[in-house]
């Protein structure tokens, strides 16, 4: 089949697909290509963040949580259960379930928006930004599409451990991670990043020996060290044995397990036997088969594709965004460069704003924040203040049993504009888009501390830690 289209869009994950659809809500005939297949062969849109990401982890997360809190948390509130049970089969099941509801919510949606989608593998195969892209899709059915805008989403794969090939079996990455049909007695974890921090906790409340190996000397180095701090202290408790400053130098498989072999801070040697292994040490940019090539498409240093601060490559009318460029491969801001290309590609100006992208770590406590850190603004020499609000002093963590953690909030010296905002406690996911809407309106930390809030709730502790910018708390 030959089709020729505005926008040809390479990869259905949360950037390409949300592109797709804006750029069909604009009026642009639009296709988008995607190869992921679902265990029954279809079509499984919605790339790495729906098939093996953010959205299976949330599932395992919130089941794996539920039995946690039955088995640990309940008696408290009075609850008493008796043969508490697991079943790992119907769990994953579960997971995905949600997966493939989520997979078809995008058939329909392109449906919805005449957005066309072809299942495959798309490469550029060559033309030019006068006679339009051409971009061959190997697939079920053969096609060949000329666009005359290709935005190119194709995302990211998982970083291999040097000399520790994944097999899924024993050395999992994060799609092995989210499979596991059995709890395994130990679990190694190479890596207390994102990935690290939340599958580890997932198979620790299940049951799991969960060992992680972390290179940094610190951890969680990106996060404010007040809320690294915190975090530490309650996934130690928790039963998450973390090491920070190693280096692995090994790792055997064999019938039964893994031998990793590694040296420590201290540069003692160490062997340790886990039943499973994951590896989660970053993601490497997605463009094996893209066929770059082919027109000449620039890729940088580290194998992303190049891009300008507004996605645009080398090539005119060629775009990328999401995992497969520069910043951080989040979800939601792949989504934001799509929405934004698109409507550049309509002769709009949008902006995405980097400093104002929240970030969430979904363990238990919620680690999310916005903005810049303490130890930033510091290195940066700005003059800031900065208040703090326990969990422990606010009414509705008491009574919903869970008062890890606190809101810190970081204002302008000067200004009071607030800078950054960093939350470690219950749904600090949903509480820091709060904080999110006053970076983007600029708003002083005073604007968030004349703000009426519900009690009681949680975004009280946020308004509390405004106040405490200017040391005038009033709850604790
Ligand atoms: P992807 O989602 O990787 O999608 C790219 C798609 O393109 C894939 O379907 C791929 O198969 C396809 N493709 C590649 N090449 C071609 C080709 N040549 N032709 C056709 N199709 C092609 N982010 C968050 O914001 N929140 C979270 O909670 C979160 N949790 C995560 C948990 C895990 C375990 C992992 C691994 C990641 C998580 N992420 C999370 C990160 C998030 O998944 C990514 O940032 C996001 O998926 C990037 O979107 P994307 O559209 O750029 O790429
Ligand atoms: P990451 O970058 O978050 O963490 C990787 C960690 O591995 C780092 O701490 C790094 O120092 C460490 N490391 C690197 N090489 C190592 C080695 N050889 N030995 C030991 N440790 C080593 O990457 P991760 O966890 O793989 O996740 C990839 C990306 O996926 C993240 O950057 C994140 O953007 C995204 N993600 C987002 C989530 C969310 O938003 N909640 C959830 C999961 C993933």
């Amino acid at each position: 089949m030959a089709a020729e289209f505005d926008v040809v869009v390479i990869g259905g994950g949360p950037g390409g697909y949300i592109a797709a659809i804006r750029a069909a809500q604009l009026g642009f005939s639009t296709a988008c290509i995607d190869d992921w297949s679902g265990a029954d062969g279809k079509p499984a849109p919605g790339g790495t963040c729906t098939n093996v990401g953010c959205i299976p982890s949330k599932a395992l997360l919130q089941s794996s949580e539920h039995y946690e809190h039955a088995g640990h948390a309940f008696k408290e509130h009075g609850i008493d259960i008796a043969g508490l049970g697991l079943d790992v089969a119907r769990m994953l099941a579960r997971k995905d379930r949600i997966v493939t509801q989520n997979n078809q919510g995008i058939l329909y949606l392109f449906k919805k928006n005449k957005v066309t989608f072809f299942h495959g593998r798309g490469a550029f195969s060559g033309g030019s930004a006068v006679a339009g892209w051409r971009i061959g899709v190997e697939g079920a059915q053969k096609s060949e599409l000329t666009a005359k805008h290709v935005i190119v989403a194709t995302g990211s794969t998982p970083r291999p451990l040097p000399g520790s090939a994944i097999d899924n079996e024993r050395v999992l990455d994060n799609a092995g991670a989210l499979a596991l049909s059995v709890v395994p007695k130990t679990l190694g974890v190479v890596g207390a990043g994102v990935i690290g921090l939340e599958l580890g906790s997932v198979w620790r409340r299940l049951g799991a020996e969960v060992t992680v190996l972390e290179a940094l000397p610190a951890f969680l180095g990106a996060v404010d060290a007040a809320v690294a701090k915190e975090a530490l202290k309650a996934f130690q408790k928790q039963g998450l044995a973390i090491h920070t400053g190693v280096r692995i130098t090994k790792v055997a498989t064999d019938a039964t397990g893994v031998n990793v072999e590694y040296s420590d801070a201290s540069a003692t040697a160490q062997t340790v036997r886990f039943d499973r292994l994951i590896v989660s040490i970053g993601r490497l940019p997605h463009t094996l088969g893209l066929n770059a090539e082919a027109v000449g498409l620039k890729l940088d240093e580290r194998g992303f594709v190049a891009v300008d601060d507004d996605c645009r490559t080398n090539l005119p009318k060629v775009w990328a965004i999401g995992d497969v460029v520069r910043g951080p491969m989040l979800a939601h801001k792949a989504e934001e460069e799509g929405v934004a290309v698109a409507e550049r590609i309509a002769g709009g100006q949008p902006h995405v704003d980097f400093n104002t992208i929240p970030w969430v770590i979904y363990t238990s406590p919620e680690i999310a924040w916005v903005g810049r850190t303490e130890q930033q603004l510091k290195a940066d020499g700005i003059a800031y203040r900065s208040g703090s609000f326990p969990f422990l002093a606010n009414g509705r963590a008491r009574a919903l049993g869970d008062t890890t953690g606190f809101v810190k909030m970081l204002a302008d010296a000067a200004s009071d504009r607030i800078l950054g905002v960093h939350i470690v406690g219950p749904m600090a996911s949903e509480l820091i888009a709060e904080a999110v809407v006053a970076m983007e309106f600029g708003a002083s930390s005073e604007d968030i501390a004349r703000i009426c809030h519900a009690h009681p709730s949680l975004s009280e502790a946020t308004k509390e830690a405004a106040l405490a910018v200017d040391r005038r708390a009033l709850n604790a």
